[in-house]
């Protein structure tokens, strides 16, 4: 933009009439989906933008896509997905009402841990979605996602349960889908965090 501002007053051109492209939703996933800044790009099925409502006040993320995720091009459609879903639902949304992402959007190999370059490769597409959909509250699932937006290097358990600052948006960590299905006591601090969420989003628990 900046090269472009200069190269037109350099022409001569100080009147700029015709006005920037507004960056959309729909035009970064295009950019995403032709994205090959890490080598996920070479493994993966599909990429998985995200989705949901363009102007959600609540918005989910996760950690990266499965094996699920990958085949279809959505996050959150596998085992973990299901659990998310009633999740949303227990706050009374529907998974339509919000937006569901994740900070990398193609599949690590065998569902290993994001890399840090990957992240530091990916995550401007996160915040350049934030940045669109403007949501009061973001959930984020899981250590990986609780790190990618707080500055942080706890795990999830001591993150867990407060809200922090991003970009003027309050973020709450809470265990990722995927733990609860194999930890039933983690249930129980769910509900706890995402009741948080809903008294700050004014809806009722009871
Ligand atoms: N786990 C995640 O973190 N994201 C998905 O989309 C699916 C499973």
């Amino acid at each position: 933009m900046k090269e472009y501002v200069a190269e037109q007053l350099e022409l001569g051109f100080l009147e700029l009439t015709a006005p920037f492209d507004k960056m959309t939703l729909e035009k970064l996933r295009a950019e995403v989906m032709a994205c090959t800044r890490c080598e996920l790009h070479k493994t993966r099925q599909n990429v998985v933008f995200g989705e949901g409502n363009e102007n959600a006040d609540l918005v989910f993320i996760g950690e990266a896509p499965g094996a699920e995720e990958d085949q279809q091009g959505r996050p959150f459609v596998g085992a973990a997905g299901k659990l998310l879903t009633k999740i949303i639902e227990a706050m009374k949304f529907t998974r339509e009402e919000v937006y569901i992402a994740n900070v990398l959007k193609c599949r690590p190999p065998n569902n290993r841990d994001p890399l840090p370059n990957e992240v530091t490769h990916c995550k401007p597409f996160l915040t350049r979605q934030l940045e669109l959909i403007k949501p009061k509250v973001i959930c984020v699932l899981g250590t990986h996602a609780a790190r990618a937006l707080i500055n942080s290097s706890e795990g999830i358990t001591r993150m867990r349960g407060q809200f922090y600052m991003y970009n003027g948006i309050k973020v709450m960590p809470t265990f990722h889908p995927a733990y609860l299905l194999r930890n039933d006591s983690a249930k129980r601090p769910v509900w706890s965090d995402v009741q948080k969420i809903m008294a700050e989003l004014g809806k009722q628990s009871k």
